[in-house]
């Protein structure tokens, strides 16, 4: 389901002189060594009355309202976000939704803009809401403050009783603020597994639950991530290209390559880029080391960062996500370009190729992955290759894949602002 090609210096593709440090990441992963672990067989054991639960929630949820509102951020916010831009038409809220009869989903709670809120609420007026809450922690600023303006308006539009029927919450079994007041109220919850973090867990309720309600087929994305999860458990490096993908940034960073670009040619996979500066950036980047993860959608950003792609200063390499076949193709049958390609996509993979050949004269790394298809299966598959590759990459760079310390650092400073203590910023 996915294909990786890479333009690199020979000596980075002798799988074989790496085979030693691979086996041992291989056996610490299956070993669960670290905490936060969860997530590398969470595919195959996904217990089947939770998905139903989930399907029959997301079916209720449909039938309830018009607006869905997620409140979430970073790792409880990303993979949603990323699958549902994916998945869903660019038109989905304006358009298709209506039209397949299912909620229009806002998304809340992953910045501070005073303004978005004001129009968000005056938006919803024309709706029939419900809002799926979700934090781990249930203490994050946030997300912690979109959900009291929303579930104040949800009360004072529906009232208490009927306000908690439409607002659901994906959080920690036990802990947190936002566990003690879902237990209270009584909201419908579905729990974030102990063993899983934040940005590990687009494929538990987290993300699930959202875009099951707009209509993408979340059995089919277990399937293609229980699909990975066992083409990529295979300690030959020789063989798993997901394992060769994070040696591959790990060596390209010890030659000075610290910067690492994704790049898409398909608009639909901008959130997913997203979704990975987040999986790479916060697992990765600590400790005063790391790959720094970028991303750029083209063709825009030929037109805009080519420049510094082909002529800029050497400290990257490119990171080419591409899809193989498009089920909706445009035909440029009579077109000027009829003779060169014979469709839009077609021309589309020229535009990629001689990017890449401008930018490999510059001696370039590039490293391409290409995705079979747009869908839930392939969608599942990609999460957990990515997730698997970024945790063999922070192994190799010595680094916890799974702690965030300068995000708690800052929520940690918030906190403390807001208790009022004094900010010393030296
Ligand atoms: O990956 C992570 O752990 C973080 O990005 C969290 O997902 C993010 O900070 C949100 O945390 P919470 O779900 O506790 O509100």
């Amino acid at each position: 389901m996915i294909q990786m090609d890479c333009w690199v210096q020979p000596k980075f593709t002798d799988w074989k002189r790496y085979q030693r440090e691979i086996t041992e990441i291989h056996e610490k992963l299956n070993d669960k060594e670290d905490a936060y672990i969860g997530w590398v067989d969470w595919p195959l054991r996904v217990e089947q009355e939770l998905l139903q639960d989930l399907l029959n929630t997301a079916e209720e949820i449909r039938q309830k309202c018009t607006a869905l509102v997620v409140i979430g951020i970073g790792g409880s916010y990303l993979g949603a976000k990323a699958c549902i831009e994916l998945l869903q038409s660019p038109f989905y809220n304006e358009y298709y939704a209506g039209k397949q009869k299912r909620p229009r989903i806002y998304f809340a709670g992953h910045h501070l803009s005073a303004i978005y809120y004001q129009e968000l609420l005056e938006r919803l007026h024309e709706e029939e809401v419900c809002l799926c809450v979700i934090s781990k922690s249930g203490t994050t600023l946030e997300p912690s403050i979109a959900f009291e303006i929303l579930r104040g308006y949800m009360q004072e539009r529906y009232g208490m009783e009927e306000a908690a029927k439409r607002i659901y919450a994906i959080t920690d079994a036990s802990k947190g603020a936002l566990r003690a007041e879902a237990n209270e109220q009584g909201y419908k919850t579905f729990v974030v597994p102990d063993d899983i973090g934040g940005r590990y867990s687009v494929l538990t309720p987290v993300g699930l639950l959202p875009v099951a309600v707009a209509g993408i087929d979340i059995v089919s994305m277990l399937q293609g991530a229980a699909e990975a999860c066992r083409a990529y458990d295979n300690a030959d490096l020789t063989e798993n290209i997901c394992y060769q993908y994070g040696l591959l940034r790990n060596l390209l960073q010890q030659d000075g390559k610290v910067i690492e670009i994704f790049e898409v040619y398909e608009g639909r996979l901008r959130y997913f880029t997203e979704w990975l500066k987040q999986l790479f950036g916060e697992s990765e980047c600590k400790d005063g080391k790391g790959v720094i993860p970028m991303s750029m959608q083209m063709s825009t950003d030929l037109h805009a960062m080519g420049q510094f792609l082909q002529d800029g200063r050497q400290m990257f390499f490119e990171t080419v996500l591409t899809i193989e076949t498009i089920r909706r193709d445009v035909s440029l049958e009579g077109s000027a370009y009829a003779g060169r390609a014979k469709s839009m996509h077609e021309l589309n993979q020229i535009v990629e190729k001689s990017a890449r050949k401008a930018h490999l004269k510059n001696n370039t790394p590039n490293i391409r992955l290409t995705v079979s298809e747009l869908s839930a299966k392939s969608f599942g598959y990609m999460v957990y290759f990515f997730e698997k590759a970024c945790a063999v990459s922070c192994y190799l760079t010595g680094v916890n894949p799974f702690d965030q310390p300068g995000v708690e650092a800052y929520k940690s400073n918030i906190k403390a602002a807001l208790r009022g203590e004094p900010q010393n910023e030296t």
